[in-house]
């Protein structure tokens, strides 16, 4: 059968993921593997006609698709989502629909997950019969235990085809997109008392994300920085070469880091503004969300407010949120709010997160990590400590400097206290008594602070 294979990865043959390829072509000799290299290529394939049309023939030849891509910030790299945005805006949908298809990626497996719900919203979208994915992580390859399950997944994805198995679609259509509707001045505008504001966005002359972007300006009565994300002048997308790690210092000489310094560290309250395309932001803010990654794993956004403004059916697309979420808080950030244009009371929303977004920024408010922020910080310290740490210098002199090596084992008084606790369980009386208590045990301590709290006390007195 022939199977094309679109990489994601800018590094093209020299990347990861295009290993995981190179096991699979041998170890199905019998099946014809045609890559298209959208990510390495994305510039030839936007400009050069020739470049598109070859490689809409070789998936129009195809029997199945197997995306094979890295995860880059919680998705697919810049490169691919622009070479998918593409396909839209050339209307080459017909190429792909009917073709069943596959998806692997490589990663740590951090927001794997999110990248393989986006690839497989937007094969839904294309009419391809999606039948599953492979979430490798990068060094998985090494070990002959997942080859075996590596080979029965890609088995099970041409058995698929071979018995032309009914795919159902799990990802519903969105919705057409709404006419952009008219603001209305807000009331008072609120006072930023000193907090320093800026959004950034990608909007469009005269699309609904302009018109949301200079409504929220005029909510505050202080002085609002706005930027186009274009104006940081990138050359490019990341090159995932990881130079960066040393010293956090990419290897592009653009305006990245000149922006980056400008806007993003001084600002008190973010506001990143974007428009629904496809299943995500433009690739314009993939390619700076990817571009920010020479921060390495130190949290950009810590102490911040974090708000966004989204042109586009947000409300049908829970993985967008749980990415933007994500950004946010993984880097240490307070997520003030989300406005999208499919509310009713658009005016009276933006004034509120205006309000709002200051209020919390003066009270410093960072509200506690739900489980993908604390999840994700276990995996950054693994992985770092484990041995990224060799090449992300700078990532480890942060984790050392801020404590961010916290691994339980370091406790030593509950380290203690457990092995006590352990041993002593083993007497039948002691044991029966932990049981029969096991509710009060478990309150003593926080009774405990609760009698304790200078800071109950504080309130008191006041
Ligand atoms: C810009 C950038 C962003 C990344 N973001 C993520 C991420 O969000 N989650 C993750 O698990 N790994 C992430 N990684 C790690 C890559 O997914 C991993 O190294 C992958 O195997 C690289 O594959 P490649 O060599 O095919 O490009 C990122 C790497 C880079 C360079």
């Amino acid at each position: 059968m022939q199977i094309s294979v679109i990489s994601g990865s800018p590094k093209g043959e020299k990347s990861v993921t295009f290993q995981y390829v190179r096991f699979l072509e041998q170890a199905f000799p019998d099946h014809t593997f045609t890559v298209v290299h959208a990510g390495r290529e994305i510039r030839a394939i936007e400009e050069r006609e020739e470049v598109w049309r070859g490689l809409l023939a070789t998936v129009e030849g195809c029997e199945g698709v197997l995306w094979a891509t890295p995860v880059y910030v919680m998705l697919v790299p810049a490169q691919l989502k622009r070479f998918i945005e593409l396909v839209g805006e050339r209307n080459a949908a017909e190429a792909f629909s009917g073709k069943y298809a596959a998806c692997l990626t490589t990663s740590i497996r951090f927001f794997d997950h999110t990248a393989h719900a986006y690839l497989h919203g937007v094969c839904d979208d294309l009419g391809m019969l999606y039948t599953g994915f492979c979430s490798a992580h990068m060094e998985d390859l090494r070990n002959e235990a997942f080859q075996e399950q590596f080979i029965l997944f890609f088995s099970d994805f041409l058995e698929a085809i071979i018995e032309q198995r009914p795919v159902q679609r799990v990802f519903p259509p969105l919705p057409a997109a709404s006419a952009c509707r008219v603001l209305k001045t807000s009331p008072a505008a609120v006072d930023t008392r000193g907090r320093r504001v800026v959004i950034l966005h990608d909007a469009e002359p005269g699309s609904g994300q302009e018109a949301m972007v200079r409504h929220l300006a005029a909510c505050y009565a202080g002085p609002v920085q706005v930027a186009h994300v274009r104006d940081a002048g990138m050359k490019g997308g990341c090159l995932g070469c990881c130079r960066c790690a040393f010293e956090n210092t990419c290897i592009y000489d653009d305006g990245f880091r000149a922006f980056w310094n400008e806007y993003v560290v001084p600002a008190d309250i973010l506001v990143m503004a974007g428009t629904v395309r496809d299943r995500f932001f433009s690739a314009a803010w993939k390619q700076f969300f990817d571009r920010s990654f020479s921060n390495g794993h130190v949290p950009a956004f810590e102490g911040k407010q974090i708000a966004y403004l989204v042109e586009g059916p947000l409300g049908h697309l829970p993985n967008l949120r749980e990415v933007l979420t994500g950004l946010a808080t993984m880097e240490g950030a307070n997520l003030a709010g989300i406005v999208t244009d499919e509310s009713d009371r658009i005016d009276a929303v933006l004034h509120t997160l205006a309000e709002r977004s200051v209020r919390l920024s003066e009270r410093g408010y960072i509200a506690p990590a739900t489980f993908p922020a604390v999840a994700g910080h276990k995996i950054f310290r693994d992985e770092i400590w484990g041995g990224m740490r060799a090449i992300f210098k700078a990532d480890d002199r942060y984790y050392r400097q801020h404590g961010l090596y916290d691994f339980p084992t370091r406790d030593y008084p509950k380290r203690i206290v457990t092995r006590a606790t352990s041993l002593a369980m083993s007497i039948p009386a002691f044991r029966r008594d932990v049981v029969e208590k096991m509710p009060a045990y478990m309150v003593r301590p926080l009774e405990k602070a609760i009698e304790t709290s200078t800071v109950l006390a504080k309130r008191r007195a006041k």
